[in-house]
């Protein structure tokens, strides 16, 4: 259910994404095109936080994980293959008064802008369709993928003989992808353009609910490692007439967004039923063969499937906050560590003597290069800088000031660290800031 107050913080998260740089609405001085959104500097950053950590722990630090790339144009035929063709549509209701369309679970019966009387419901396929080189026949036709999945289902054979990996192994991916959404909204939750990060992890038919439960907890612990509190996610054990057609069992891990507890990522169990479709329709054998056993069979496959554009977007709203600090009312992004676009701000305590800035440029340099992800900060008085960066989730803030360049001699090459959260203060030797910000 969403209310007033949750409208409200909705409403400061959009704003303050497009003042501080996150994410700005897509083609907007053209007045905006429904449903994409582009990411500024400190938006791409948390971006590629988020997705760097999803490969380090699914993919790096695992010996049973093969990387990909794939291309988004695909064959008209593998999407006639995977079923997306002819089924990967939503019902939708166009208005009779104002003529403009729903999807029809978004609605209750009614026009949602003018209440007007709705039409029957039509099948709407959500694939972007396009042509291919000079010819129009329907060999030309090729669609941007609805999803990255099958990116990686066509290209099981070739990792296959590549690698000659043994079962269970997964393949990752991290990719656009594109939907023809009849109503985007909810800021990125729902856009037409927006990124996956999906593994197709093959096993045999035997143990897939091992590697089901198993990459389950992983999800879990992952989502968690990026700061979205785990009582804030449930798992929705989904019914069979609400699965996608592949799927045998589907878990939505959903999570309390602003607008209502809604789908953050999804885990399916899309038996064999992708491959088996490749390889009728490629004629292509997509068989494993077990040396163990001498057998051969289609693996079947469970489906770890990220949006990266709803974590961004739980990740701001678990992080958004409003307190007080020294008196003073303050709204400021609680980032985890981990996902912060700035890990540390460094700044020079006063902007006019060219000595502490001089100082804190060379800290800056040297930061930059030891931690990465960190900024020089010199516009206005420190208490603007700070506030400044605690609104875009700085975890902390740097100072140098006289006491660094020796007038208190005891102090010589020392500096302040302020701490986001509490404003509280430090003294840390300079030596001592590579590892302080290290171990966090
Ligand atoms: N591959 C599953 C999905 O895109 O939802």
């Amino acid at each position: 259910m969403t209310n007033k107050k949750e409208d409200n913080l909705m409403e400061k998260i959009v704003s303050l994404a497009k003042r501080r740089g996150f994410v700005f609405q897509g083609s907007e001085i053209y007045g905006g095109l429904a449903g994409t959104w582009d990411y500024g500097p400190l938006g791409l950053a948390l971006k590629n936080n988020i997705k760097n950590l999803w490969w380090q722990k699914f993919v790096l630090d695992r010996e049973d994980m093969y990387g990909l790339d794939a291309a988004i144009i695909m064959a008209g035929r593998a999407w006639e293959a995977s079923g997306h063709v002819a089924g990967f549509a939503d019902p939708m209701v166009e208005c009779e008064k104002c003529h403009k369309r729903f999807r029809e679970d978004q609605t209750d019966g009614k026009c949602p802008e003018c209440a007007g009387n709705l039409s029957q419901a039509r099948q709407f396929n959500m694939m972007f369709k396009t042509q291919i080189g000079a010819v129009e026949d329907s060999s030309a036709t090729v669609y941007l993928r609805p999803e990255t999945a099958q990116g990686i289902f066509v290209n099981f054979k070739n990792v296959l003989d590549a690698y000659h990996p043994k079962l269970p192994f997964g393949i990752a991916q991290i990719g656009k992808a594109f939907r023809n959404e009849i109503t985007p909204r909810d800021f990125v939750f729902r856009t037409r353009e927006f990124e996956q990060m999906e593994i197709e992890y093959f096993t045999k038919e035997e143990n897939w609910q091992d590697n089901f439960t198993a990459l389950h907890k992983e999800m879990r612990s992952y989502i968690e490692s990026l700061g979205i509190p785990s009582d804030k996610v449930y798992d929705l054990e989904v019914p069979e007439e609400d699965r996608a057609f592949y799927s045998k069992r589907t878990i939505d891990l959903e999570f309390d967004y602003p607008f209502g507890r809604k789908e953050l990522c999804g885990l399916a169990y899309r038996t064999n039923y992708d491959l088996s479709q490749h390889a009728e329709f490629s004629g292509k054998d997509q068989n494993y063969f077990d040396e163990q056993t001498g057998e051969k069979f289609i693996p079947h496959v469970i489906e770890p499937s990220f949006g990266v554009d709803r974590l961004v977007l739980a990740v701001l709203t678990s992080a958004y906050t409003e307190d007080e600090l020294g008196g003073e009312p303050r709204s400021y992004l609680k980032l985890n560590y981990n996902v912060a676009p700035i890990k540390a701000a460094i700044f020079p305590l006063l902007k006019n003597k060219p000595e502490l800035v001089d100082k804190a440029r060379e800290l800056y340099r040297m930061l930059k290069r030891e931690v990465g992800q960190v900024a020089f900060d010199d516009n206005g008085n420190i208490g603007k800088r700070y506030r400044r960066q605690d609104e875009i989730g700085t975890p902390y803030c740097i100072t140098v000031d006289f006491d660094t360049l020796g007038e208190k001699p005891e102090l010589l090459d020392t500096v302040t660290v302020r701490d986001r959260d509490t404003g509280d203060q430090q003294r840390l030797k300079i030596s001592e800031l590579v590892e302080f910000l290290k171990s966090k």
